[in-house]
C-alpha cells in the first residue's frame, strides 16, 4: 500500500503476537512495547540522510559517516505513545521530545486536544509521531494538524496496529506522511476497538481498566 510501511521482521512479528494473548502481564506487555518500540524504530529510520565528517581514530586521520542534520523529534501522543519511547530512545539517545495530550472521546470517537508542548526549531527537525494503535485516524490526524501548525513538514507515524480505516483516514488527510506500523489488522468495531488488535493498548501497558 502506496506510504505504508509493514514491518514484517520476525522478532516484530512474534513479540505482537505475544502482547495480542489476552494473558500477557503488565509487566511483560509493557517490556515488548518497549522491544518493538526499538525494532520499529530502526526501520523507520533506515533512510535518514548520512554525511562525512573528519575524525581521527587511534591510528590515523579519516572520514566517517554520522547522520545529517538536526536530531530527530519523537513526537508521543498520550498516553499509549509513551510505551515506545524508551525503547526508540535506546536507538536514538538524543532525540528531542513532543509531548501531545489528545484523548478519544468514548462517545463521539472524536479526538479531543488537552496538551501539546514541542521543541520550538520543529520545522528544521524530522518529526516522528508516535501512537500504538491507529483506529478511526481521528486522534492522528488532529496530533499531525497540530504539529504542522507549529511548523513541522518532515513527518513520519509509526504505529503497532493500524485498523484499514485509520489508515485510509491519515493517508486521505496526510498524503505526505508515511506511515509504520507492524499489522494492518481486520476491521475497526463500532466502539472504535481494532479487531483482532489486542484490546486498550494503553490500559495494558499500564495497568488500568
Ligand atoms: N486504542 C486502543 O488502545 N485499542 C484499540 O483497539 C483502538 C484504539
Amino acid at each position: 500500500m502506496d506510504g505504508v510501511q509493514i514491518v514484517d521482521h520476525p522478532l516484530v512479528q512474534h513479540k505482537l503476537t505475544l502482547m495480542r494473548d489476552k494473558t500477557r502481564s503488565t509487566k511483560g506487555f509493557r517490556q515488548l512495547m518497549n522491544e518493538v518500540g526499538m525494532l520499529l524504530c530502526y526501520e523507520l529510520t533506515r533512510d535518514l540522510e548520512l554525511e562525512e565528517i573528519e575524525i581521527e581514530t587511534p591510528l590515523t586521520k579519516t572520514r566517517a559517516n554520522v547522520i545529517a542534520g538536526k536530531k530527530l523529534v519523537f513526537a508521543p501522543i498520550l498516553r499509549a505513545g509513551v510505551g515506545f519511547l524508551d525503547g526508540m530512545l535506546n536507538l536514538v539517545p538524543s532525540a528531542r521530545i513532543a509531548h501531545i495530550g489528545i484523548y478519544r472521546d468514548h462517545v463521539t470517537l472524536d479526538a479531543v486536544e488537552y496538551f501539546l508542548k514541542c521543541p520550538e526549531d520543529i520545522a528544521d527537525r524530522i518529526v516522528i509521531v508516535i501512537d500504538p494503535m491507529l483506529a478511526t485516524g481521528n486522534t492522528a490526524v488532529a496530533a499531525i494538524d497540530r504539529l504542522k501548525e507549529r511548523g513541522a513538514t518532515k513527518l513520519r507515524y509509526v504505529c503497532l496496529l493500524a485498523a484499514p480505516e485509520g489508515i485510509e483516514r491519515l493517508r486521505g488527510a496526510h498524503p505526505d506522511v508515511p506511515i509504520w506500523t507492524a499489522s494492518i489488522d481486520d476491521h475497526l468495531d463500532e466502539a472504535g476497538y481494532i479487531w483482532p488488535g489486542l484490546g486498550d493498548a494503553g490500559d495494558r501497558m499500564f495497568g488500568t481498566r
